[in-house]
């Protein structure tokens, strides 16, 4: 094998002695290939090489393959996308890509991609160039289009060439959705032409396609669909009603503006191919597209609260209590492959709370086996046996200190060395918690948001006598979940409650006033929230509501409708009824019609008070930093993510002000 002359950083290029091209990305200095300038420059020289020696008839053929471990190429490299501030220079960037891949497409030999990992995004529209594809039968395998969560859609001629490959149904759905795709079913739907059981065979699978000039097979692509017309549109107005269940088109423009062009341009992927760069550019440069990239590097960030090479890697968790909580966290640890002895005083509680579980290993995994497995890992323990051998104890019972307290000064003594211990307390102070405890800087918070398996945050809380060590192991066990964990301080309500709270007090007053609760709500959605504030208080529970808000000191003062429902037993959902009444796990709602600029407005006025107190938590210092507070609510309460966080969306308005009175200004 010869190795290359090139001067290349981000690719390992070679020709051995059958003739076959072997480019292997492996990103200098990166644990992941992202696809940058400099890469695609040096695929560029690659690939124009490989033509030269293809001609010559000194190369029969190119494979490209990865150099890391665990995955292929996780799209383009986001990092980029920064720097572009017109349409023209997305077009301008993009241009010579597309060209590229074509070139590929049109290679004289055949260009195979033999990958084990994820191929996503931008990576997935470079191989869909290639001629033929393999990749490993493993669950690590995966597909996928997520560009509709950064704002935007394919752009390296992906929208074509995926409806070309699976057809226009399955590879619409896709783009859509955006979710990751196992590697059995894109076999299923055309992405992937040969699978093996394991990395080691993927090299000579790759040569065997080359030397026997395979070719893919477009699969599903069925024409009439494409070119009729009348077809194809009633496909775009089916696909947009299902989008819109999911997303408003003033939110997230870009699922509306791809079924636009598979509507308008589907019949003709070339012209689809040009048509698709027009659309796409407005879209990186729109502020939607901006901020939820920003919601992506959010996530970096909380990831990176769990310090970097700490050894201890947790694998056997005791938690206490198996209600609505303890229960949920019990499965969600179990899911991540972790052993999990549950322990409640009430069996039959003890019992359910394990069977629920059920649900969550059957849509996690997808093989009996794996579903058998995670069930016997989770473990009824009433008499709390686990308990010396755990790595992790989290305690989720009722919310009293004396009871907490007692059960706290009874575990420390039983615990290993270098075990966790952390309680679920949502208001409770970590240090009256540990008072009675010999040791109380080994005690932490976690607290987890409800629904647990649905709900990305915990905060890994610190009190005042807690020891960093815990803290930081308490940030790695919840990344180990595969969750995202945020540090913050002891304070009443932590961050998320706490910014919260004076924003669903604020809709209660208006609704005293006699604002329409169906209004509040809806302008909620209008702003961006995924759900309006009374809606939100009837599911989590009127009487967890007046809890917290007595315990953070925003209680109503004076009898109020909250007090008169709570007081009478109409709870919320979870009753039948509350503010609404609740039929089939839904708000009866009127339906009434309120203009948009009403809602615009009212929107605008209800999180006000949810931005003031983010802002107050950043001077004192619950979190580390601004974007963590924007971070803290994106993730635990939805917050609306195009908007970028609470105190992003700030900022940004004073911006739009400023710029409006300069504006006035200049014209005076
Ligand atoms: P829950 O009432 O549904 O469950 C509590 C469970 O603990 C019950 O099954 C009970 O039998 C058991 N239990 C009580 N004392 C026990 C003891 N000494 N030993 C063993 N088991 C015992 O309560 P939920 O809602 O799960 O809350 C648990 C904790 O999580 C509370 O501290 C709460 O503040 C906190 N939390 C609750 C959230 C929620 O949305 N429900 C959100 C975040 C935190």
């Amino acid at each position: 094998m010869s190795e290359s002359s090139m001067q290349l950083k981000d690719w390992r290029f070679s020709i051995d002695g059958e003739g076959i091209a072997w480019a292997i990305f492996d990103r200098e200095g990166e644990s992941a290939n992202a696809l940058g300038r400099r890469p695609i420059e040096e695929l560029m020289a690659i690939v124009e090489r490989v033509e030269a020696e293809a001609r010559a008839k000194t190369v029969r053929g190119l494979v490209l393959m990865s150099g890391k471990e665990k995955g292929f190429i996780v799209g383009a490299d986001i990092r980029e996308f920064e720097n572009f501030t017109t349409e023209q220079q997305v077009i301008d960037t993009i241009k010579p890509v597309n060209t590229l891949l074509d070139r590929i497409e049109k290679m004289p030999v055949p260009v195979v991609a033999a990958w084990h990992g994820v191929c996503v995004g931008g990576g997935l529209e470079l191989i869909l160039a290639c001629h033929y594809r393999i990749a490993t039968r493993d669950d690590a395998t995966r597909i996928g289009f997520p560009e509709v969560k950064l704002g935007i859609f394919p752009g390296f001629n992906g929208t074509a060439r995926s409806i070309r490959q699976a057809g226009p149904v399955a590879a619409m759905q896709n783009m859509l959705t955006g979710s990751m795709i196992r590697a059995s079913a894109a076999k299923a739907l055309g992405y992937i032409d040969q699978l093996v059981a394991s990395p080691g065979e993927l090299r000579w699978a790759a040569r065997k396609a080359v030397l026997q000039n395979r070719k893919s097979e477009p699969a599903g692509l069925t024409k009439s669909m494409l070119t009729k017309w009348p077809a194809r549109d009633f496909l775009a107005k089916k696909m947009k009603e299902e989008t819109a269940k999911k997303a408003r088109a003033d939110h997230y423009p870009a699922p509306f503006k791809l079924i636009d062009l598979f509507a308008k341009h589907g019949g003709d992927l070339n012209a689809l191919k040009v048509e698709e760069t027009k659309a796409f550019a407005p879209l990186m440069v729109s502020d939607t597209s901006r901020n939820l990239r920003r919601v992506f590097k959010l996530t970096e960030l909380l990831k990176a609260q769990a310090p970097k090479g700490l050894k201890w890697r947790p694998q056997r968790v005791h938690v206490i209590g198996a209600g609505t909580m303890g229960a949920d966290i019990a499965g969600v640890c179990v899911a991540a492959g972790m052993e999990v002895t549950l322990q409640d005083i009430n069996a039959e509680q003890l019992e359910k709370g394990i069977k629920a579980q059920g649900k969550l290993f059957s849509k996690k995994f997808k093989t009996k086996p794996l579903r058998d497995a995670a069930k016997s890992r989770l473990i009824a323990d009433p008499e709390g046996k686990g308990i010396p051998r755990a790595d992790v104890i989290i305690e989720a019972i009722v919310e009293r200190l004396d009871v907490k307290q007692k059960l706290f000064a009874d575990l420390e003594t039983k615990i290993k060395d270098g075990a966790v211990l952390a309680t679920n307390t949502s208001s409770l102070k970590l240090e009256d918690i540990s008072a009675p405890m010999k040791d109380p800087g080994r005690l932490i918070g976690l607290h987890f948001f409800s629904p647990v398996p649905m709900m990305p945050l915990v905060e890994v809380v610190r009190g005042s006598k807690t020891r960093e060590d815990e803290v930081k192991k308490g940030a790695t066990f919840v990344t180990a979940i595969d969750k995202f964990p945020l540090i913050t301080k002891d304070v009443p309500g932590f961050l998320v409650n706490k910014v919260l709270t004076p924003y669903m007090f604020a809709a209660f007053e208006r609704l005293e006033k006699g604002e329409d609760k169906e209004k509040i709500d809806e302008a909620a959605r209008t702003f961006g929230m995924p759900m309006g504030p009374i809606e939100l208080a009837d599911s989590v529970g009127l009487d967890v509501c007046l809890h917290v808000a007595k315990i953070l000191g925003s209680a109503p003062t004076s009898d109020t409708k909250l007090d008169r429902l709570v007081a009478s037993g109409r709870l919320g959902k979870k009753t039948g009824e509350g503010f609404y009444v609740w039929k089939d796990g839904k708000p009866v709602k009127s339906g009434a019609a309120f203009s948009k600029a009403d809602l615009d407005k009212l929107g605008r006025d209800l999180v006000e008070p949810m931005i003031s107190e983010a802002q107050k938590s950043l001077d004192e210092g619950v979190v580390e930093n601004a974007d963590l507070v924007d971070a803290g609510m994106i993730f635990g309460t939805g917050f609306a993510p195009f908007r970028g966080g609470p105190l992003h969306y700030k900022k940004s308005q004073g911006g739009a002000a400023a710029s409006a009175s300069a504006q006035a200004a200049a014209a005076e």
